[in-house]
């Protein structure tokens, strides 16, 4: 048992009270006056959130994907973010399918990660999802209704028989929802008209259809109104690049926007926020690729943005500016994720999970050279920013001041998994 104590003094609570937290392991144990403490952090010129639960992150890793991103420096990447928690996503090469691939990524994130991680499940033709089940996924997908990087989409037959499945064991299918057309796909704009809002809101339909028996849904990456308004009673995922990004003024050929589903013109980027309230998470898509791979021709390049680490600061500079209250970011990006990867609520009641990220009161410009992902380019370049300075991660400090000091992940499994049958 870890008996530290870590007190947080002069903390600005939500309300506007002015206390000092103790922490115990890992758990926010007293709020009031301060308590002897192992080490004192002071809060008074801070900015105090509960870190943020990525719920859609692609590490990458393996032999064929580690030169985009490794599970070092994605997580780090996820700690400057003032992120303590990710969930991967299954699109790896090969596709995590089957207990034994997820026992190896298991491996591999739990040797390398540095902040505490989940691990889902690929659904295609033949996966053993009942496997995966049992090996510990967190959810199934994110699973592919429409094709992208490194996912194939799955027919009606596949996608039916798995979300009956699913629905079965009592887990939840994460959806990739778009139609593509067929045509040139030659820039942003093309990208765009070739997988367009009415194509993700068919999509949409088309997965509600096949869910005869109705397995706990859950959308990602939702890049429209028309795809919004398509979905019924479902998990709504949006990315900071769907609500920050547009197309006017890009461009054409910028690889660093070329995403899936596609940045959009400015008005299905205002649609999203006219639904702000309809969305329960906001998660970065981390999905990074090389700078190689972007270089070449738009239509051979890769999709995906890298954003683990630029999330929350960026959302934390527009919503300040935009005066849209900082409890629906924290909601958006800690407290609803934690509840979906069954984890408790990080914040400042005791009892609650101790991860924090400590925010100045200025503020930067994103820049590439500064992120730690492998990926040295970003499509947010120059935009305003506020980055942590101290992360607390299961109440130890995990990353001060550029320099990461807490390495010990912790796994967290989904429902399926029962411990005798873990595989160390
Ligand atoms: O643009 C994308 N890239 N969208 C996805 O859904 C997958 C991702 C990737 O893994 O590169
Ligand atoms: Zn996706």
């Amino acid at each position: 048992m870890d008996t530290e104590t870590l007190v947080l003094t002069d903390l600005h609570l939500p309300g506007g009270r002015v206390a000092d937290i103790t922490i115990r392991n890992g758990i926010v144990s007293h709020v009031g006056s301060s308590e002897p403490a192992d080490t004192k952090i002071s809060c008074s010129r801070y900015l105090v959130l509960p870190a943020a639960v990525d719920l859609h992150v692609h590490m990458r890793g393996g032999n064929e994907q580690k030169q985009k991103e490794d599970w070092t420096t994605g997580t780090q990447s996820a700690l400057a973010g003032g992120v303590t928690v990710v969930v991967d996503q299954p699109n790896t090469i090969p596709p995590l399918t089957n207990a034994a691939s997820f026992h190896t990524r298991l491996f591999e994130a739990k040797t390398n990660a540095w902040c505490n991680f989940a691990i889902n499940a690929g659904v295609t033709a033949d996966s053993d999802i009942s496997g995966l089940w049992k090996s510990g996924a967190l959810h199934f997908g994110e699973t592919f209704a429409g094709p992208s990087s490194y996912g194939e989409a799955v027919s009606q037959e596949v996608l039916s028989r798995a979300l009956s499945e699913i629905a079965g064991l009592g887990g939840l299918a994460s959806i990739h929802a778009e139609t593509v057309s067929s045509g040139k796909d030659s820039d942003l704009f093309s990208h765009h008209a070739l997988r367009c809002p009415d194509g993700e809101a068919e999509a949409v339909r088309l997965v509600h259809h096949c869910n005869g028996q109705h397995c706990r849904l859950y959308f990602c990456h939702v890049s429209s109104g028309t795809g919004m308004d398509a979905i019924r009673d479902a998990i709504i995922e949006v990315t900071p690049h769907h609500l920050l990004l547009s197309l006017p003024g890009r461009e054409p050929a910028d690889t660093r926007f070329l995403v899936n589903p596609p940045i959009r013109p400015e008005y299905d980027r205002k649609e999203l926020w006219k639904r702000w309230n309809r969305i329960d998470v906001i998660a970065s898509d981390h999905a990074p690729h090389t700078t190689a791979e972007k270089s070449g021709d738009f239509s051979s390049a890769p999709s995906g943005i890298p954003g683990v680490e630029t999330m929350v600061p960026l959302l934390l500079a527009y919503m300040t500016d935009k005066q849209i209250p900082l409890s629906d970011l924290v909601a958006k990006t800690s407290y609803n994720p934690s509840r979906i990867a069954g984890i408790l609520p990080a914040g400042f009641k005791p009892g609650n999970r101790a991860d924090f990220a400590l925010y100045p009161h200025s503020r930067t410009v994103v820049d590439p050279d500064l992120l730690h992902s492998k990926a040295k380019w970003t499509p947010f370049e120059g935009m305003e920013a506020v980055f942590p300075e101290v992360v607390i991660r299961d109440g130890k400090v995990a990353y001060r001041d550029g320099s990461f000091c807490y390495h010990a992940p912790h796994w967290i499994s989904g429902r399926g998994y029962i411990p005798e049958t873990r595989i160390e």
